[in-house]
């Protein structure tokens, strides 16, 4: 089979990020980091994907799932080591693999294929992505012959000075004969400063044939490997801003993109614009010619075209049909559907709840359990009380009705098509259509009540 295959090294402890978490497992924009070198070898072309595993190994092939394949490094001897763990999957195979770290995040899809180019066009038995770095400092430097040729790569610890002057890297992301990479590790020592089994020496073989090849990576920083939570923190805003880059050149507008977060699931239609500090997050769709303004949250939602979401509003598993209106503030929690052109306004949270077309409700409310049908009103402070302590219950209101403010919904209850509830109402029975329910006690007044009582104060 000549297909090509991946071998991602993740066995690695990761002891800087000083954490209970696996490295390669700390989130990026929502996804765990390992998942990003494995979508780029993916789209690269790589059928089958090795991912080597390690000091809490369990825990990153269940983050994995399927489509991948792990293996286990029993202890960390080094790359080629952990390379070779993948010996019992891969081996009798022919074509290519590409081998990379588990912990560079920013490695894109382009420049593998850039790398695998070069491979094939070179027929080259090590194709290695390299980069030019004013700072070297902890990298293997290739180390070039009198042509220009690379013939090795010597690791930090192992450097004199003049190979430690050297300012081209090895990123740690190669392309490889497979059939001779099995035959090459073999042959591989481990005597060096460090004890350990350098993948890095397969170079100085190839270059042996005289088959090594050497691709600079176009950006450098794609090739950042993360080991600290510092170096996370770097690589998710380059993410982000990468990812916002994208979502302009497709057709978004964002006010500010240096504080708008965009993760990687999310879809995004022609004409949105995007305010400062909004976050857009898991499975989240929205339709052209929506605005969402500053400061909003808007998690695993459905948005239909020409929706506008007001400032600091939060929305998390929400549908939002053409021509709706939210917020500012307001809260849209799970199961809140508003069909085309209904209007949620400040202070009003909606849970596991259908809102029909155009229904209003504007100010301070909460709507839960509950469906409001077409054209209604609903007016300030309008509360559902949805649960008894024990139960949820539901509130059914039909459509054109009228609820005036600051009326108490007692679940489980309906109010039918046109009808009326007077504000300050308590409902607990149903109301039929086109009727007007009040439970307002009425109204006292006594006339000159001040004058008398003050009266009364001085007569004592
Ligand atoms: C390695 C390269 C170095 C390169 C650098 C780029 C070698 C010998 N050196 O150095 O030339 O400049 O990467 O970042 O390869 N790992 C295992 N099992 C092991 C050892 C490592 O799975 O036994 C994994 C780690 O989890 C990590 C990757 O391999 O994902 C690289 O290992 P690391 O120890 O960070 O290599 P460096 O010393 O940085
Ligand atoms: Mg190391």
């Amino acid at each position: 089979m000549k297909e090509l295959c991946a071998i991602i090294l993740a066995a690695g402890k990761g002891v800087r990020m000083k954490s209970a978490l696996a490295k390669v497992l700390h989130p990026i924009l929502g996804r765990p980091m390992i998942s990003y070198p494995v979508d780029a070898c993916r789209k690269a072309g790589a059928g089958e994907i090795v991912v080597v595993v390690g000091h809490l190994g369990e825990e990153v092939s269940r983050a994995l799932g399927g489509g991948v394949t792990t293996v286990r490094q029993e202890r960390q001897l080094g790359t080629a080591d952990a390379v070779n763990a993948a010996r019992g999957i891969l081996a009798g195979r022919e074509g290519t693999a590409l081998i990379l770290c588990g912990d560079t995040p920013l490695l894109t899809a382009s420049t593998l294929s850039a790398l695998l180019a070069r491979h094939q066009d070179d027929g080259a038995l090590v194709t290695v992505l390299t980069a030019n770095l004013p700072d070297p400092k902890g990298y293997g430097r290739i180390v070039r012959d009198g042509a220009g040729k690379a013939v090795s790569i010597v690791e930090e610890k192992d450097a004199n000075p003049a190979a430690k002057a050297i300012k081209e890297i090895n990123t740690g992301t190669y392309a490889v004969n497979l059939p001779w990479l099995w035959e090459t590790l073999r042959g591989i020592s481990n005597a060096n400063s460090q004890g350990e089994f350098y993948l890095t020496d397969m170079v100085a073989a190839a270059a042996g044939e005289g088959r090594v090849s050497t691709v600079p990576a176009a950006d450098p920083a794609e090739s950042m490997g993360i080991n600290s939570r510092a170096q996370l923190a770097e690589a998710a805003d380059a993410m982000r801003i990468r990812i916002n880059r994208e979502w302009m050149d497709a057709g978004v507008s964002f006010l500010d993109p240096s504080t708008a977060l965009v993760e990687p699931g999310v879809e995004l239609a022609e004409d949105i614009t995007i305010g400062p500090s909004v976050m857009l997050t898991g499975n989240t769709r929205i339709g052209r010619n929506s605005v969402i303004e500053a400061g909003s949250i808007v998690n695993d939602t459905q948005i239909g075209e020409g929706v506008r979401i007001k400032p600091y509003s939060v929305l998390d598993g929400a549908e939002l049909e053409d021509g709706v209106a939210v917020g500012p503030f307001a809260n849209l929690r799970p199961g809140a559907k508003l069909m085309s052109g209904a209007r949620v306004g400040n202070f009003v949270e909606i849970k596991k709840s259908t809102l029909g077309p155009g229904v209003k409700a504007n100010h301070l409310s909460y709507i839960g359990d509950a469906e409001i049908g077409e054209g209604t009103n609903v007016g300030a402070g309008t509360i559902t009380c949805n649960y008894d302590g024990k139960n949820k219950h539901r509130t059914v209101v039909g459509k054109g009705a009228f609820i005036g403010s600051n009326t108490s919904l007692v679940a489980p209850v309906m109010v039918g098509d046109g009808a009326i509830v007077g504000a300050g109402s308590t409902i607990t029975r149903d109301v039929p259509p086109e009727a007007l329910s009040v439970t307002r006690a009425p109204q006292k007044t006594i006339e000159g009540w001040k004058r008398r009582a003050v009266k009364k104060s001085g007569e004592d």
